[in-house]
This record gives structure tokens, sequence and C-alpha cells, in this order.
């Protein structure tokens, strides 16, 4: 069950993926409590590695690393010796060299957490690569679906906007089929990935079409800093065609959830009324953030060390 690393969803079989967000699940309550920590992690030490900005992935790696009573240790790239031209790598051999239990790696660069993985004694977490994959993210999405309806088996998921570029899609294309539930996608042409077929996904390129019989409706960021050139036309016609809004959403099941990774263009993936209200379920996704997140430190970075110089073995 779960080898060394975290490094995307395609590498991982169903049970495995059962087995998270069981534990994740279990890990909810800890949130709800008025001391929100407990001591299973005591002593262990998670480095954040982040070269590439971001809001809810840090944070949330951050608090469920202290919820379990981990050192955390958040790794900012500007001010550190990469400034100096040292490589990624002998940084993170040097970060490696100082015993840490998990290193979670951001970068925008697809493949860079396989490399680090390659040379490192600790296990790393991807928390995100280029366009590639974003595992904890699409586990993250998988639980808060359970949540809402139940199962996952049998479900439609309709992925909506720029999926060439979004790990997030691809992560979930990956977990949503493993657990056996339909996902389609659409969104411009330009914005659907080259290798559709291979990724067991339908594409549609109009709205009503995608959303008719979907019971989970994923919108995804336009991801202007991955854009080289313009996809598409403009933001306004984008958001006309496929921006979701209340009228759009009767085109799904009546009892269809909305999701969206954050960050959200308000007014243009989503309208300011969905990003807020309900069926839309954002703000459980970031709830769950942390439960799922600490469910992987805790299955990847809690088991016994095995390093012969370990001094707890
Ligand atoms: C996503 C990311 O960084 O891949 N955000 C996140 O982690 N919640 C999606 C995005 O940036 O659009």
């Amino acid at each position: 069950m779960l080898g060394k690393d975290l490094l995307g969803i395609e590498d991982l079989e169903r049970p495995e993926i059962e087995r998270i967000l069981e534990t994740a699940q279990r890990m909810t309550e800890i949130g709800t409590r008025d001391v929100k920590k407990v001591p299973t992690l005591r002593g262990r030490t998670v480095v954040n590695l982040f070269f590439e900005p971001s809001t809810r992935t840090q944070t949330s790696f951050e608090i469920a690393g202290k919820r379990l009573a981990a050192d955390v240790v958040n790794f900012s790239t500007a001010g550190s010796s990469l400034s100096k031209k040292e490589s990624i790598l002998d940084t993170a051999k040097t970060l490696d060299a100082m015993d840490p239990d998990c290193v979670v790696v951001r970068h925008k660069v697809a493949g860079v957490p396989k490399r680090i993985a390659d040379v490192l004694e600790a296990p790393v977490i991807n928390a995100g690569d280029g366009a590639h994959e974003h595992p904890s993210q699409a586990l993250l999405d998988m639980l808060t679906v359970f949540q809402q309806k139940d199962r996952l088996d049998g479900l439609t998921v309709a992925i909506i906007g720029d999926i060439a570029h979004s790990r997030v899609a691809r992560s979930n294309i990956y977990g949503f089929g493993k657990m056996g539930a339909e996902v389609r996608i659409a969104g411009p042409p330009t914005m659907l990935p080259a290798d559709v077929e291979t990724l067991g996904v339908k594409a549609y390129c109009s709205l009503r079409e995608v959303l008719d019989g979907a019971d989970v409706v994923m919108a995804l960021r336009i991801q202007r800093e991955r854009l080289e050139g313009a996809c598409f036309p403009s933001v306004r016609e984008y958001a006309a065609t496929f921006g979701l809004d209340r009228a759009k959403l009767r085109y799904a099941k009546d009892d269809a959830i909305v999701m969206h990774p954050g960050p959200v263009n308000r007014g243009v993936e989503l309208s300011h009324d969905l990003a807020d209200h309900r069926p839309s379920v954002i703000l459980d996704q970031v709830r769950n953030g942390v439960a799922l997140r600490m469910a992987l430190l805790y299955l990847i970075s809690g088991r016994p060390r095995t390093r012969a110089e370990s001094p707890q073995e």
C-alpha cells in the first residue's frame, strides 16, 4: 500500500485511494475539536518546498502537519541559496541531509517532484507540478464528492474549462475514473488536451451537452500564467460560452454540486452568486484539504523510518 512518494494519481490503485479517503474522513473530526491537535506525528519534520505561489495547498499542508504535531518548515525560495544559483536538486539534497520525514514539493515544471524524489531519502509529496498532476487536490475533491453523494461509483463528473493547462483536471480524470465515475470534459478546442482519448474521457464542445445528466460540475481557473499566446478570443467570450451561472446549471441534474479548486476568476468561470452559495461546495473543498493532507502526512511520513542510521529503529 502506497509507495515511498506520492507523485500522481496515475500511480495509485483504487484500494490505495479508498484508504486515503477513509483516513481523511476520520481526520475531519479533529478539525471540529476545541484543541485541534493530536500527537500522531510528534517528532517528525515536514518541509514545504514551494517554488510556485500557493495559498490553499501550502497553508493546508502546514496546518495539517501542525494538527498532527509535526514540526513544519516552510522553505521560502526567495532569500534562499536558489537566488545564489544553487540548483534545485542541490537545494533539495541539502534539505534532505537535515533528515525531514516528508518533503512537499510544488514547481511550475512538470516532473520536478519526481526528479527530487529520485534523489531524496525522504518521501516526496507532489503539491502540483506544471500542467501534470496535483494529487492532493484530486483526493480532496473525491472526498468532498463522497461526502455529498455517498458514492463515487456511477457518478457523472463534468470538468469545464482550461483542461490542457490544468494539473487539477488531469489528476481528477485519473482519480474519478479509477473510482468508477464517468468523467467528461468541455472547453474551447484550444484548451482541450491533445491526448483526450488516451485519458479515457469524452470531450464536449458545448456546456449544455456536457452538463446533461451531470452529478458534479467542476469549473477550472483559466491559467493565465500558463497560456502562451491567446488560446481563446476574449475572457468575456469565454465567460459567455463556458462560464457557469445558475441559469446554465439547470442543464445538469437537479441535485448537482458545483466545485472549483480555487483561486476563482469571479465572473469568468463562475458567477459571483455560484461562487458564494450552494450548490457550490468550494469552501468544503478547502476544509477537506486540511483533513486530506493530514491523512497523506500520516500515511506517508508517519511510517517507521527504514534508513540504517535512523535513531528510532
Ligand atoms: C490549483 C493549482 O495551483 O493547481 N490551485 C490549488 O491548488 N487549489 C488550481 C489553479 O491554480 O487554478
